[in-house]
């Protein structure tokens, strides 16, 4: 069984919705089992358990939301354990479309290897992204099981 972590941070739920989306793509691949973390929550015994990453954040001033911040902060003293593990970033937007650049330096700094570049949908996916953003997690899914 192929354990997918999608840990992410959503104030007014655009995030979330894609979240549960990429959550989906994940489950397309037969075998694999997600864990959604909504920030703050988090249990790290669960992310350390888990096979690969699904990160997602709102864009906040051009950047992260301040706990996928946090995440990462503390996430660094795993980085042995993390390193080359896969991993797929997602972000909402306003309309600055920043919000990767950050997820996806940070990623890498934690030991983590993107397997496909990220995705970002302007506030809540609409019905247009609903295949691309189950792609997403599809292919991290299926880099894992690979
Ligand atoms: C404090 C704050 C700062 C924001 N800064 C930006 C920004 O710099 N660029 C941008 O495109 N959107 C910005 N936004 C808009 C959010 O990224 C956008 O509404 C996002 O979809 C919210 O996600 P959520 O519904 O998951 O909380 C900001 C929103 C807030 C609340």
């Amino acid at each position: 069984m192929a354990k997918v972590a999608v840990i992410y941070y959503s104030k007014s739920g655009n995030t979330r919705k894609m979240a549960q989306l990429v959550a989906e793509g994940c489950r397309q691949v037969a075998g694999t089992e997600v864990a959604m973390m909504e920030l703050p929550e988090l249990d790290m015994e669960v992310v350390l358990g888990a096979d690969g990453y699904c990160l997602g954040s709102p864009d906040y001033f051009s950047y992260m939301a301040g706990h996928m911040k946090t995440f990462f902060d503390d996430a660094l003293a795993y980085k042995g354990e993390l390193s080359g593990r896969p991993c797929v970033a997602f972000g909402t937007h306003g309309g600055g479309a920043k919000v990767l650049d950050s997820l996806e330096r940070l990623s890498q700094a934690i030991g983590l290897r993107q397997v496909r570049p990220g995705m970002m949908c302007a506030n809540a996916p609409g019905p247009g992204d609903t295949d691309d953003v189950r792609g997403l997690g599809h292919a991290l899914a299926g880099a894992i099981s690979k």
